[in-house]
């Protein structure tokens, strides 16, 4: 049985990816700061599974602690979430971000060479091609992120490009996710954000649940179908199931690969907003707010490298994001408090 380490593990995506190792019977040792989650995520995914999975709460930027986890259980690969990711704190703290984020991995790198683990999947994002003229966004792409958080997950990506170049017997990963979304299946995990959120899918879901009086739609003059800003969703479970996909057909050997993880079809503001009524009945009161800064038009992926080299495809629609994301707000109105 393979052993693995996932950072950042009660995250929201961790967590998902955590439930999926388990039930494809992979050994998992999750750490994390818990300073955007909590525990309450794994002992859930321990529930929903019936198995178990070991925690520690251990910071990347304590580099003593991560070398006892990392010496302690000999993993054969780490899955690297842990980060900060929150645009617009990254430009009121940049310095923090790249303390986090790029120091963090640096720590992390650090401590698997000391312990002989050359496998790594990390968790990069669409932000690193920053706004682009043609769509769909390909995996060589020119790289112009425009915010700081963009610029450490880029950052993070050349660093283990040098690392690879430095030993070629490494075996790196780089998923640049589109835009998760939605929940597991059970109502029992999903997104936990603190304070409002930032992103569209949890801000609907909480006018919907009664929590937000209302969602402002940023722009509806952009020059779309509708007006609204286009976006590539993809469910977190399909998501957490490409890094499945990605340890499965890269853990053996060595490489440096990078793929999009995204469904390839783009989705309006106004298009979610109607599948989250159908499957919710609820109504999504909504006003027309000026664009958000730094926002793009359309954005979506070509997935046809991961769908090629990894044998991964997104399975789940709009619909069933919307429900799964209805499904675990109706249920958890609080979220994990
Ligand atoms: P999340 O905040 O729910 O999970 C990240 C986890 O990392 C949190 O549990 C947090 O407590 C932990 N963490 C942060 N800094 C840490 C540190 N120094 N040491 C230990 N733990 C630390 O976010 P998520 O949505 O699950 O994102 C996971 C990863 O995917 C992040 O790296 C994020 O940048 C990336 N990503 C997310 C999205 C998205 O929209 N959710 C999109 C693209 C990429
Ligand atoms: C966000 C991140 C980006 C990250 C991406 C994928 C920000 C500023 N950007 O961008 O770095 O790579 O997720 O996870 O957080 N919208 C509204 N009202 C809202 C919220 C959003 O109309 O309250 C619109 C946006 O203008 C956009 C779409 O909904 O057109 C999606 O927004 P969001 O969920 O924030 O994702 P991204 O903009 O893609």
């Amino acid at each position: 049985m393979k052993r693995i380490l996932v950072t950042g593990g009660t995250g929201y995506i961790g967590s998902h990816a955590c439930l999926e190792l388990l039930l494809a019977d992979y050994e998992v040792i999750a750490i994390d700061n818990l300073s955007n989650s909590s525990e309450e995520s794994l002992k859930r995914v321990r529930n929903i599974t019936n198995k178990d999975l070991i925690f520690h709460k251990v910071d990347l930027l304590d580099k003593q602690e991560l070398n006892k986890v990392l010496s302690k259980y000999k993993v054969d690969a780490v899955i690297h979430f842990a980060g900060l990711k929150a645009v617009g704190e990254s430009v009121e703290l940049p310095l923090k971000y790249y303390f986090n984020n790029v120091v963090g991995t640096l720590n992390l790198c650090e401590a698997m060479i000391k312990n002989n683990v050359k496998t790594i999947v990390f968790s990069s994002s669409c932000t690193v091609y920053g706004v682009q003229e043609k769509m769909p966004l390909k995996e060589d792409c020119p790289l112009q992120p425009c915010n700081p958080y963009g610029r450490s997950k880029r950052d993070v990506e050349e660093i283990l490009n040098d690392i690879y170049n430095m030993d070629t017997s490494w075996n790196i990963v780089l998923l640049r996710y589109f835009n998760p979304v939605g929940a597991h299946g059970s109502g029992q995990i999903g997104e936990s954000p603190l304070g409002t959120p930032n992103n569209l899918l949890p801000y609907i879901a909480q006018v919907a649940v009664g929590k937000l009086p209302e969602l402002h739609v940023f722009g509806d003059d952009y020059p779309t179908s509708d007006g609204t800003g286009v976006r590539d969703y993809i469910h977190v479970v399909d998501l957490s199931r490409g890094h499945i996909r990605a340890l499965e057909s890269k853990i053996s050997g060595s490489g440096m690969h990078t793929y999009n993880l995204g469904t390839g079809k783009g989705c309006s503001v106004f298009e979610m907003i109607s599948a989250f009524e159908k499957v919710s009945g609820k109504k999504i009161n909504f006003q027309i707010n000026d664009r958000r800064s730094g926002d793009s038009a359309i954005c979506y992926a070509d997935s046809q490298k991961a769908q090629k080299e990894l044998g991964w495809a997104a399975e789940y629609d709009i619909e069933k994001m919307c429900e799964d994301a209805w499904h675990w707000q109706s249920c958890n109105p609080n979220g994990y408090e």
